[in-house]
Parts: C-alpha cells; sequence; structure tokens
C-alpha cells in the first residue's frame, strides 16, 4: 500500500509554506503542491515588490525635500528600469529562501497543478504531476485574484494592456503620465502613492464616500490632505461608468466626466482563488467563491482546512501565516485558536497608515463604552527630529468596562513597526497601569504609545 501522509498543502504562498513549516517541525509527513513559483502573491506580485518599489519612492521625495534637513541634492533622478531590477533581485532571493525551507526531511514538493480525486476511510486523494497522494488532512492555501468589476470596457483593456493590475504595474518598463485609478483600497492607494511620487499625474477614482475601507475616518482625511498637497487627485462617491481605449469614463453627483490617461490600475478588491478541480467533491460549505472555516481554520469536512486568502477572512500575509499556524497546531491536537481582532492592517503609504482592533464607530456599534486618547506625534522627539511637518497622530481606545486596550491607529513614519506593540496590548489585556511598566526606547516614534498610555490611567 502506498505511504498515507500526514498533511496535504495546496499553494505555496505564505498560507501554505508556513503549514509546511510548521506541520514539519511539529513532525507531520507533508506534501505541498505549487504550480508557479513559491511565494505566492505576498513574494512575488503583492507585498515584497511593492515595498520596494515604495522604498524607491520614498527616496525621490526625501531627496526632493531634503533642503529643509540641510542637505542640498540638486538633480533627482529616477531610473525606472534600475528600480524594476532591484526589485527582480529582492523578489528572487526571497523565494529562493521559501524554496530552501522547504528542503525539509519531512516536506515533498510536489511542482504542478494539484487536482482532488477525493476522500475516503484513508484520508484525502490529490493528483499532480501524474501522481496520486493520499494525506489524512488537507490544508487549502490556494491565495486570491484580482475581482473585474462589470464595467463596459474593462475586460478589453485588460486585453489590449491599457488595463493594468497591480500584478502588471510591477512589471512595466515605463512609466505612465496620466494614470486613473480604480478603487482607493489598499492596493489602489499604495501604488497612487508610488506613481505619485515618481512624477505621474494620479486620479483615484473611488465608489464609497471615503477611500481606504474601514480605516479611521481622521486618518483617511488626513492621507488624502497629503496627497492632495502633493497633486494626487481624489473622485470619490464615483461611479465608474466605461473604460474607453484612452479614457476612462465616471460619474459625480449626476455629473459625467472624461479622464484621458494613458493607463488605468484596477484595484477594487480580490476574490478568493478556490477553482482547484475536484473541490466540490469534498462538499465543503462556500460562502461564493471563499472557504468557508471555524476558529480552527478547519471547514465543515473534518480534517479540512482553509487558511490565507482563499477563505475570504482578512486578505493579508500575515493573517496566513497565523492562520496556517493555527490549523497545524490544531491536526497535532495542540490547544489554538484564531483571533482575528488583535491582526494589525498596514497601507505602506507615505506617511503610514496602521491600525488594529476597533475604531470608535465599530466600537460604539457592538455597545462598547470607550475611552479614546489622540495624541500627535510631535510628542516624540524622534519624530520632530526627522519630520518637517506634523502630520502624523496616533489613537489610542480603551474598552471602559474591561479596562484594556481594544484599538490603535496611527498615521506617520514606523506606524508600521510600532503596531506590533498596540497588538500585543489588545491581545494580552491587560490594564494601563500594568502596560506602562514596559519601557520603550528613546527617542523612538513608539514611544507616543506609552504616553497615550498614561492618559488612559
Ligand atoms: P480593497 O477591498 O482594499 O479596496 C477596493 C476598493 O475599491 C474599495 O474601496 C471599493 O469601494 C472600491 N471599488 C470597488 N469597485 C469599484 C468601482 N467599480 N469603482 C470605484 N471603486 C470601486 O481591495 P484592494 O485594494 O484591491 O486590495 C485587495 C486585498 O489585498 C485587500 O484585502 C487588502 O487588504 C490586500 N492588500 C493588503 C496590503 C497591505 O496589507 N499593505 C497591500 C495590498 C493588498
Amino acid at each position: 500500500m502506498s505511504e498515507i501522509f500526514d498533511v496535504l498543502i495546496i499553494g505555496g504562498g505564505p498560507g501554505g509554506y508556513r503549514a509546511a513549516e510548521r506541520a514539519a517541525e511539529g513532525g507531520l509527513k507533508t506534501v505541498i503542491f505549487e504550480e508557479n513559483k513559491f511565494g505566492g502573491t505576498c513574494l512575488n506580485e503583492g507585498c515584497i515588490p511593492t515595498k520596494t518599489l515604495l522604498n524607491s519612492a520614498k527616496l525621490v521625495r526625501h531627496a526632493q525635500e531634503s533642503e529643509a534637513f540641510g542637505v542640498k541634492s540638486e538633480s533627482v533622478q529616477y531610473d525606472h528600469a534600475a528600480v524594476i531590477a532591484r526589485k527582480d533581485k529582492v523578489v528572487k532571493t526571497l523565494v529562493r529562501g521559501v524554496e530552501v525551507a522547504m528542503r525539509h526531511e519531512n516536506i515533498k514538493v510536489v511542482r504542478g497543478k494539484a487536482e482532488i480525486e477525493g476522500r475516503n476511510d484513508s484520508g484525502f486523494t490529490v493528483t499532480a504531476a501524474g501522481e496520486s497522494y493520499t494525506g489524512r488532512n488537507l490544508i487549502i492555501a490556494s491565495g486570491s485574484k484580482t475581482a473585474i468589476p462589470p464595467v463596459p470596457g474593462l475586460k478589453e483593456g485588460l486585453e489590449s494592456g491599457f488595463v493594468i493590475t497591480s500584478r502588471e504595474a510591477l512589471e512595466e518598463k515605463d512609466l505612465p503620465k496620466q494614470l486613473a485609478v480604480i478603487g482607493g483600497g489598499v492596493i489602489g492607494l499604495e501604488l497612487a502613492c508610488f506613481y505619485a511620487s515618481v512624477g505621474t499625474a494620479v486620479t483615484v477614482i473611488e465608489m464609497l464616500p471615503k477611500i481606504a475601507g474601514n480605516t479611521d475616518p481622521d486618518i483617511c482625511a488626513q492621507l488624502m490632505k497629503i496627497y492632495g498637497k502633493r497633486g494626487m487627485r481624489f473622485a470619490l462617491s464615483s461611479r465608474v461608468l466605461e473604460v474607453t481605449k484612452d479614457s476612462l469614463v465616471f460619474e459625480k453627483d449626476g455629473q459625467k466626466e472624461t479622464l484621458a490617461c494613458d493607463k488605468v490600475l484596477l484595484s477594487a478588491g480580490r476574490i478568493p482563488s478556490t477553482a482547484i478541480p475536484g473541490l466540490e467533491k469534498l462538499g465543503a460549505e462556500m460562502n461564493r467563491a471563499a472557504i468557508v472555516t471555524d476558529r480552527h481554520l478547519e471547514t465543515s469536512v473534518p480534517g479540512l482546512y482553509a487558511v490565507g486568502d482563499c477563505n475570504g477572512k482578512l486578505m493579508l500575509a500575515h493573517t496566513a501565516y497565523r492562520e496556517a499556524e493555527v490549523a497545524v497546531n490544531h491536526i497535532l491536537g495542540k490547544a489554538d485558536e484564531i483571533r482575528y481582532e488583535s491582526i494589525p492592517s498596514v497601507i505602506y503609504t507615505d506617511p503610514e497608515v496602521a491600525s488594529v482592533g476597533e475604531s470608535a464607530e465599530s466600537a460604539k456599534n457592538k455597545g462598547i463604552s470607550v475611552k479614546q486618547v489622540v495624541l500627535p506625534l510631535r510628542f516624540s522627539g524622534r519624530y520632530l527630529a526627522e519630520t518637517e511637518r506634523g502630520e502624523g497622530f496616533l489613537k489610542l481606545l480603551e474598552d471602559e468596562d474591561r479596562k484594556c486596550i481594544i484599538g490603535c491607529h496611527v498615521i506617520g513614519p514606523y506606524a508600521s513597526e510600532l503596531i506590533a506593540g498596540a497588538a500585543l496590548m489588545i491581545d494580552s489585556a491587560l490594564p494601563p497601569e500594568r502596560l506602562v511598566r514596559t519601557v520603550f526606547p528613546h527617542p523612538t516614534v513608539g514611544e507616543v504609545l506609552r504616553d497615550a498610555l498614561f492618559q488612559l490611567i
């Protein structure tokens, strides 16, 4: 009889490769199937490549504004081809790192498209590259793909290359002069920020009355103000009517506007990518394209798990990591469960935006009585030393009844780094009196978080 594995994993992105690492370390015989490159969207066409581009864009802005800091940089030249080449180098290194991590005695890597044959008393059977593999547990980590809204001309535009998604944006050798961005969410804002910093005229068209989804409204307003000053245009509460060969037509307040542009970036959301041949044979509960999971990431079928974007919960690479750890712990019989409440999210604009937990509005909707502290980042010596304009601020929210931190929202430099401290505060559920005993290094921007705690005591 052929070998029966402990775990089969479909997909080698952050959810899949972290599950393979944890399973192998836990002594489970594991098979991981990947038809493309390891690293998934995050490494190949998402988190990492965008951060390399955004860092180059930040350098451009710093050079342009350096005089205020006593540094003259007379001619700032941006070389897009060199930036893309550097991005490719970074991505290659990290993908190789994941491939090396998969070289574990308990992991078998199968290159090819996985097809699910079914499930019997021995477990789940998956076929790929002409071989069949049976595992007692199956983890689906198949990721997500760009959502394409039903806008006339959009499909044709994608075919002709006039409309691009984040994937193509990261490969394009030339910069557009005029860019129209459909969707003012995370991807739209990060790429709009990049293009605007390197000289492209950018207009963001968002159908809702505000950008950045559930992000704190004051932070959204601040970000729009900062980007407005740098020349970016926002059309909110706007409906895209049509994409033509060289323009985008939208409607705002009953007025039709034609925006001439040489590229359109589509960033109107992502949907779970779950068209795995044979998945339907397992009969797992679905919510449209998303695989429904519980707090152990198990689906309605015992032994079948779904981690990362494919379950549609919180499409973030670090969520996928944690979900993978929880799923593997459940397989190993270790007590663990996911807590989405304390998972931070970041928008890597310049300045950065980071949040975790409840906002004043979401807390109110849940009937939680909240005490909120708002502090300018100017309270930090390092912020003043490194920044000329006092645009940054931090909000910290306490549950007045439970006496613990339930939310934090920041706009400013290092926001992405300091938010982990706030996530720990929420996760620990310790009272502010206890939390302030932790000493923060000085000078750091994060000290403002500790200052805010004092105001809650
Ligand atoms: P999103 O859901 O963040 O934003 C999409 C935006 O497009 C929404 O504001 C929506 O109202 C708007 N929209 C939808 N249809 C539209 C239309 N026809 N016309 C105008 N506006 C329209 O989705 P996004 O930015 O594509 O990102 C996808 C996923 O990737 C998200 O779950 C995000 O969390 C994740 N991501 C995370 C990053 C990070 O953590 N830094 C970076 C990039 C992506």
